[in-house]
């Protein structure tokens, strides 16, 4: 279902300006191509382990701490009709990548959720750590899932654990959607321990939606420990004058230079939420990816 006021205008990710994006040579003027996110984490040099080894020299050789380097290709648009904002990939989406790196196995142990999963950027993420399943999960609009799965395929080298992209949106009951899931998904469901989501918040209707996804979700699967939700809230500027675009979307939407928060609606939301607590995640945790971290990016966390 398409919320009221989700007409024709497109809008780009501001992380377009910000990543490494090689436009396809021949489709759509060059909106549609590859970005690279790159990050390294970490690790033992995986060869040597922990041994002290010795040159041709003779000298020691003493185990370095080498950071294991990724290298995530994901096709995607740098610009899209709003109803397919998931084809590109936004902020959010590396902010909640940096914090699930931060975080390693802590996060990674049982399935994950992805709620509007977009590019499956996160998701692939989540499953290099070592997730060990995720369904990574949006709305079956255009070629979003389609464009998910490839990129799932394409990074399948990464990945330690499973990813399966499923189709799931928040403006029709959860429980009926996976009841149409293949049974063996239904079963990993059993342990869902984390739901994870990033700039999801864009229309107050879609988010009534999304956070009634959520809380049916916790109340489904007792095994969920908590949700992490990333998003970047903007600023109306002053100048701002009423537009219904303006009023409806936090995107910065082509000929308009401004943008309007739905973030407060989301906050008044949680606030009511009953029998979950909700807290923004203060803490500073490392940045692993390439990207612009501005004041404005936040950390929900969701959990019983
Ligand atoms: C701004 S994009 C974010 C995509 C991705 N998480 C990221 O940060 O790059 C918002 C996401 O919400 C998804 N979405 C919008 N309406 C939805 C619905 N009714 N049900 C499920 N997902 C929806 C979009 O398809 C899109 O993937």
């Amino acid at each position: 279902m398409r919320p009221r006021g989700m007409g024709e205008a497109t809008v780009t990710s501001e992380l377009c300006c910000e990543v490494d994006f090689t436009p396809d040579q021949t489709a759509n003027e060059g909106f549609r191509g590859e970005s690279r996110f790159r990050f390294s984490i970490p690790g033992l040099d995986e060869e040597r382990g922990n041994e002290i080894g010795e040159d041709e020299d003779g000298d020691l050789l003493l185990p370095r701490s080498r950071p294991k380097e990724f290298c995530i290709s994901v096709r995607q648009s740098t610009r899209t009709p709003l109803a397919r904002v998931g084809e590109q990939v936004w902020r959010g989406a590396l902010y909640l990548a940096d914090f699930l790196v931060s975080r390693g196995e802590a996060l990674t142990d049982g399935v994950l959720l992805e709620l509007g999963a977009g590019t499956g950027l996160t998701s692939v993420v989540a499953a290099a750590l070592g997730a060990r399943h995720v369904v990574a999960t949006d709305v079956d609009v255009g070629t979003i899932l389609e464009q998910c799965r490839a990129n799932v395929e394409g990074n399948s080298s990464l990945l330690r654990g499973e990813i399966e992209v499923l189709g799931l949106d928040w403006t029709r009951p959860v429980e009926d959607q996976i009841s149409l899931w293949p049974k063996d998904t239904r079963e990993k469901l059993d342990s869902l321990r984390f739901i994870i989501a990033a700039d999801v918040v864009y229309h107050n209707e879609l988010t009534e939606a999304f956070m009634g996804t959520v809380t049916a979700l916790f109340s489904l699967y007792p095994s969920i420990k908590a949700a992490f939700i990333a998003l970047e809230k903007r600023q109306v500027p002053c100048h701002a004058s009423f537009s219904p675009i303006r009023s409806q979307y936090v995107f910065t939407v082509e000929e308009l230079d401004t943008v309007a928060p739905m973030y407060e609606y989301f906050v008044s939301l949680v606030r009511k939420l009953k029998g979950l607590k909700a807290s923004v995640i203060e803490d500073e945790f490392q940045q692993f990816f390439c990207y612009q971290r501005t004041k404005e990016l936040v950390l929900w966390k969701i959990e019983r």
